[in-house]
Order: structure tokens, then sequence, then C-alpha cells
């Protein structure tokens, strides 16, 4: 059996990623909050609830520790706007200080922070003002990107200003499923360009007070490939698919310009507007072209033949990752991989996918693509959004009523990759065979 070690560089970030609302618990003053008290949003009615009980049980301490001793060096996690701000006139000056014991307390075990200022959930107030799509949105996100810095500034200088915009607009704008559940382009269009305009703003003020920071967004890569790559139908679908999704927000950073369907705001003061890129990857669809305008002419589909995660959310494509990866080179600044994971409560695909997208990394870095960490998603099995609790991403495993924990084999595995700075033959033998010949032909 051949022998070989993937190795890291050296200061390589290995972490894992949180959002607020999926794990604090105790969040009734979001967005959220009403999508989950609204009938036959969530599956299940399930409810986000104490969710791993960061914010009252202070259980953040003891899954910290856990990251920490099995050898993360750092963590991203989120800030809940509706805590900070909870009224459109007042700052909540426990929730900030709490905010800071808990960005200390990183740092105190070693794990660096790395802070989302704003992943899925807006203030109710917010919200029903208008939400995203209200002109002076991004002004009063800037007032509290601005609160939130000056808070935290001592013990975080990485920065992540908005969580995958795309998958925020089109879940929430154009497929429905996210509040405010709209299915309208044009809205969809013009919180896309908000969005921009808000991330443009706060990378200027985080710099501000802040110069040594380093700022990003997080951006969801989908990969999409035309179904049949000889029809010209299936690759016209797949490009529409493929610039809606990546290309729109993104493309912005580039030449200020947001791009929706024919649509064109114009953004400069975006340009350049990123000191890394923020990655996060999870799968590849293919798109073939349907005449149904209702479904945007197309239907998208995993590619046949690969692993499906068991409540058939994902495929397990890594070289979509690599796609992904070398895509996110034109912006040319460093890459940080903020997520990449996959739900399964039995812990059976996760060490393959686990083992086999840390490689396309070690590939990305010999190919000195400048990969400077990795967040895998999730520490902890946390509240999947619309799909509730159905959905385990945690490398530990979660009892949301006793709050017990359980090591699932996959905690052990990225232990170990994290402590070695390295992928080795030993380890992908021991806990995931599977994926042996995948990584180390003969
Ligand atoms: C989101 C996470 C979510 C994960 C898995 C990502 O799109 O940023 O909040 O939990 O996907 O569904």
């Amino acid at each position: 059996m051949p022998q070989a070690t993937f190795t890291f560089p050296k200061g390589f970030l290995w972490g894992t990623a949180t959002a607020s609302h999926q794990v604090e618990g105790g969040n009734n003053n979001n967005n959220w909050a009403i999508w989950e008290d609204t009938p036959g949003k969530i599956i299940g009615g399930h409810r986000s609830g104490r969710a791993c009980d960061w914010w009252c049980g202070k259980r953040w301490k003891e899954d910290f520790d856990r990251a920490a001793e099995t050898g993360q060096n750092t963590h991203r996690l989120s800030i809940e706007w509706s805590r900070v701000q909870p009224a459109a006139d007042r700052w909540d000056e426990d929730a900030i200080n709490y905010y800071r014991e808990i960005v200390r307390g990183m740092t105190e075990r070693k794990l660096m922070p790395m802070v989302t200022l704003h992943h899925f959930t807006d203030p109710i107030w917010f919200y029903e003002q208008g939400g995203w799509e209200m002109e002076d949105a991004p002004g009063l996100y800037a007032r509290y990107v601005e609160k939130v810095v000056e808070a935290l500034k001592e013990y975080v200088s990485v920065w992540v200003t908005i969580n995958e915009p795309n998958v925020y607009t089109l879940n929430g704008y154009v497929e429905g499923a996210f509040p405010p559940g709209k299915k309208d382009v044009g809205a969809a269009f013009g919180v896309y360009c908000n969005l921009v305009r808000a991330h443009a703003q706060a990378y200027r003020i985080i710099h501000k007070i802040q110069p040594q920071a380093r700022v990003g967004f997080a951006h969801h890569y989908r990969s999409v490939l035309p179904a049949r790559s000889w029809s010209p139908f299936d690759r016209l679908a797949a490009k529409l698919v493929f610039e809606s999704i990546n290309v729109a927000f993104p493309g912005a950073l580039l030449d200020g310009r947001v791009r929706l369907l024919g649509k064109q705001c114009r953004v400069p003061e975006a340009i350049g507007t990123q000191d890394f890129f923020g990655l996060n990857y999870y799968t590849r669809t293919l798109v073939a072209f349907v005449l149904d305008a209702k479904q945007f002419f197309q239907r998208s589909f995993f590619p046949p033949g690969v692993e499906v995660s068991p409540t058939g959310f994902l495929a397990n494509v890594p070289e979509g990752f690599y796609e992904a990866m070398r895509w996110a080179t034109r912006f040319n600044v460093p890459i940080l991989i903020t997520e990449n994971g996959v739900e399964d409560n039995d812990d059976r695909l996760r060490p393959s996918y686990l083992v086999e997208h840390v490689h396309q990394v070690w590939r990305a870095l010999n190919n000195n693509f400048q990969i400077k960490g990795y967040y895998h998603w999730s520490l902890v099995d946390n509240f999947e959004w619309e799909r509730g609790w159905t959905q385990r991403f945690g490398l530990w495993g979660l009892n949301p009523e006793s709050q017990s924990r359980l090591r699932r084999p996959s905690v052990d595995l990225y232990a170990a990759i994290c402590r070695e700075n390295a992928l080795s033959s030993a380890m992908v033998e021991k806990f995931a065979p599977r994926s042996f010949a995948r990584l180390f032909p003969v």
C-alpha cells in the first residue's frame, strides 16, 4: 500500500465555522424567529429553540474547549445584529460585552476569531421596515458594523462582512425558502445591489477603525456544469445559473457592476474591497434546459454516479472544490475556505468527504493558489435554517433536548489533520478507507 503525507504550509489555519442563529439559542428578535413562527416554513415545524445553548447556557465554552483540544487554531462565528441593536434606536451594551467575553475566550484558547457580521438574520425592526430592499439599508448596517468593530477590535482582526449574499438573496427573494419568502427577481436584484453597497461601506469602516484588519465576505460557490455539454440550450441555462449564483455579487468587486438576468447597477466603490476571498463550497450540480419559465428554464440535479449525502442535499464532488479555488484566484487576494462540509448524522460519508476535500486544498496549494486556511462546517450540529434539525453538519453531534454532545469519528480524523498540519495515508486508511484508492492511486 502506498504511503504518503500531504503537508500543509506552516501557519495554515484549521478551524470550524458556525453562525449565531444556528448555535446561540434564544434568538427571538430576528426575521428567522418570525419565519419559525410561520406554519409551513420549517420542515416538521422545527425551531432553533435553545440551539446549542451558546448564549444563555454559555456552552460556547465547552464547544471551544473541544475545538482547541482537537487541534483547531481558529474559529469562525457570527454576531447577531438583533442582539447588538434590538431596536432601531437602542444598543444593548450587555450583549456587546458578552460578545467581547466570547471572542476573548476564543483567544484564550488560542482559537483565532474570524467574525462574520451578517449571517442570514436581520433584526425585526430592520426587516419590518423593508429589510435589504430599503434604500438606507447599507447605511443602517454600517452603523451596526461600526459599533461591533469598535467593541471587538482588541481581539478580532479578521472580518467577514456578509455571509453568502447570493444564498441570502436567491433563497429569500427568488426561491422563497428564506424570509421574506418572495419570488421577485426585481426585488432580488435590488437586494444584491444593496448588499454590495453595504459590503463596500463596511470594508471602509473596518479599515478606518482598524487599518491592519483583513476584511472579506463569504461567497457560496456552486460548481455548475451543463447536463449535456453538446447542447447549446443546456450551456445557456448553466451559464445563467452560474452567473446568478457565482458572478452577480463577487463580479462587482472586480468591475463595480452587479448584473442579474439582464439588469445592471453600478457600485464603483466596491472595486477591490476585499483583503481575502472567503470561499464556501459544498457541491456541484448539472443544469439542463427545460421549457418552463416558472423554473427559469432550467432543472438542476447532481451528476450521475456520485455519492449523495443522506438527506439528498449534497453530492460529494471534490473536483468542484478545486474548480472553485481556481476560479477564486482571479480576485488576486489570498483565499480562505470559510465553509465546507456535509450533513451526515451517521458519519458514514463525512470522513470521505472531508479527506477528499482537504486533499483538493493541498492540490490547490501545490499549484501555488494562495489558500490560507480551511474552516469545516460545522463544529457541532446546529439549526439548519428551513431544514430545521433534519440535517446534521457537526463534527460533534448534538441532542438539542439534553444538550449532550456526541463525538463522531470525524472529530478524531479532523484532529489528526489539524495537529499534524497534514493529511496522511495512515489517516485515510484508518478513518476513510473508501477514499484510499482515490487519493493514493497505485
Ligand atoms: C450556510 C450555513 C449552512 C450551511 C449548510 C451554508 O450555505 O452559510 O449557514 O448551515 O450552508 O446548509
